[in-house]
């Protein structure tokens, strides 16, 4: 299933080649020099092994992992916080090699400044260039969770095969907030400017469209890719988007058509908004659901382990499905991935990560987690804010 699409060229998979953190969460300097191949990172509870993943998913766009800021990453220490953090990474990509560097902004700590090769880097030009995918602990619970985690988990995995997603996510909430802010101003008794109102509303429609667009179709390719995969250890979902611009162009109707039908809806939609608070309408209230194709059941109603399992599934349908696309697999980190699964299953998740040939970042608190991956993985060592190969 890692046979790239013979169309698209075959180019060098992302992978960290050298990773330097400076004050960054309990590492006070690290400098790790790695290949290609999958991390497996090993030690005892609270070593630093998510931390380590958490610098690395700061190398592509968003805020990485936890979601965190600029000073709560700052390493504390007894005797106060560290000025500075900075991680830096020497990386291959489909371009080649770069540098990619995150840390403090020396202008000003409380922000965070990213750079490729020297130059601003744009969270588009990330995504591009170092595309990544990642499961962490709090994806076990994805299915029985909140409609918005599960849309912004998804919303990472469009992300990761079309990078523009990101921006056109960023223009629809900023053109909905101040939409929603000149809303507010009339429930107030205030006046807001129609004019002002109308170029809000055609951004949000334009850019919501195109977000529906992209999201319908990674759904597409993750399906078919779920579907054309054999059976392995890792049960497959049947995936839809239930959304009301997804709909619109599911049902066939021309992306400018369904422009025009969000941008009316808003329109429409102003007196109810302003009264209820928030837009009630559009591709930021839609809902993600998966069934487990075997038992026939929602995802939610699945047992802990096989939702994890199902959740890994689609993580690495997604990975297989953008290696067919763009000629090579992105980054996935797997925090915790082996935990709760079986040999059985850690078996099959070697396989599949053999397969797909992505430099994948596993952690585990033993070294025994990761028995089966043989050579295929390069071992490192964590324990207190340290990390060194084995
Ligand atoms: N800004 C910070 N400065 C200093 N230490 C921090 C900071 N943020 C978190 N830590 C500490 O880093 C330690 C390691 O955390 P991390 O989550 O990486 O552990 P872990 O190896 O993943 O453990 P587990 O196996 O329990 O998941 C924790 O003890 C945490 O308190
Ligand atoms: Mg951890």
């Amino acid at each position: 299933m890692s046979e790239a699409d013979p169309n698209a060229p075959s180019r060098e998979r992302p992978a960290v080649t050298r990773l330097k953190l400076t004050g960054f969460r309990n590492y006070a300097h690290l400098d790790l020099a790695l290949d290609a191949r999958p991390v497996a990172l090993f030690g005892p509870n609270g070593a630093g092994k998510t931390n380590l993943v958490e610098a690395v998913s700061f190398l592509g766009p968003g805020r990485g992992v936890r979601a965190a800021g600029s000073d709560a990453v700052r390493r504390r220490t007894p005797a106060g916080p560290d000025p500075v953090w900075g991680v830096y990474a020497e990386a291959m990509t489909v371009d080649g090699s770069v540098s990619l560097a995150t840390g403090s902004d020396p202008a000003e700590p409380s922000r965070r400044k990213t750079k490729l090769d020297g130059a601003a880097a744009t969270q588009s030009a990330l995504a591009r260039l170092f595309p990544m995918l990642w499961l962490t602990p709090r994806e076990d619970r994805l299915w029985a969770g909140s409609r918005s985690d599960r849309m912004r988990f998804f919303d990472r995995l469009v992300l990761a095969g079309a990078p523009d997603h990101g921006a056109e996510a960023n223009a629809y909430e900023k053109a909905q907030r101040e939409r929603q802010r000149l809303l507010d101003r009339e429930q107030d008794g205030g006046r807001a400017d129609p004019s002002w109102l109308d170029a809000l509303e055609a951004k949000m429609a334009a850019a919501g469209t195109a977000m529906a667009a992209a999201r319908l179709n990674a759904l597409a390719r993750l399906q078919a890719e779920i579907d054309a995969r054999p059976d392995t250890a890792f049960p497959k979902a049947d995936l839809a988007l239930e959304g009301v611009v997804e709909a619109r162009l599911a049902e066939g109707v021309s992306a400018a058509e369904a422009e025009t039908g969000f941008l009316e809806a808003l329109r429409k939609a102003r007196p109810r908004d302003g009264a209820a608070g928030r837009a009630l309408t559009g591709p930021h209230r839609t809902e993600l659901t998966a069934r487990h194709r075997e038992k026939d059941q929602p995802a939610a109603d699945c047992s802990t382990g096989e939702q994890k399992a199902l959740v890994l599934g689609l993580a690495l349908a997604q990975g297989a499905a953008i290696a067919r696309a763009r000629g090579a697999a992105p980054v996935l980190i797997l925090d915790e991935a082996c935990a709760h699964l079986d040999v059985a299953r850690r078996e099959g998740l070697a396989e599949a990560l053999i397969d797909l040939n992505a430099q994948a970042w596993l952690t585990g608190v033993e070294a025994g987690l990761f028995e089966v991956f043989g050579p295929s993985v390069q071992r490192f060592m964590v324990e207190d804010g340290r990390a060194g190969p084995v």
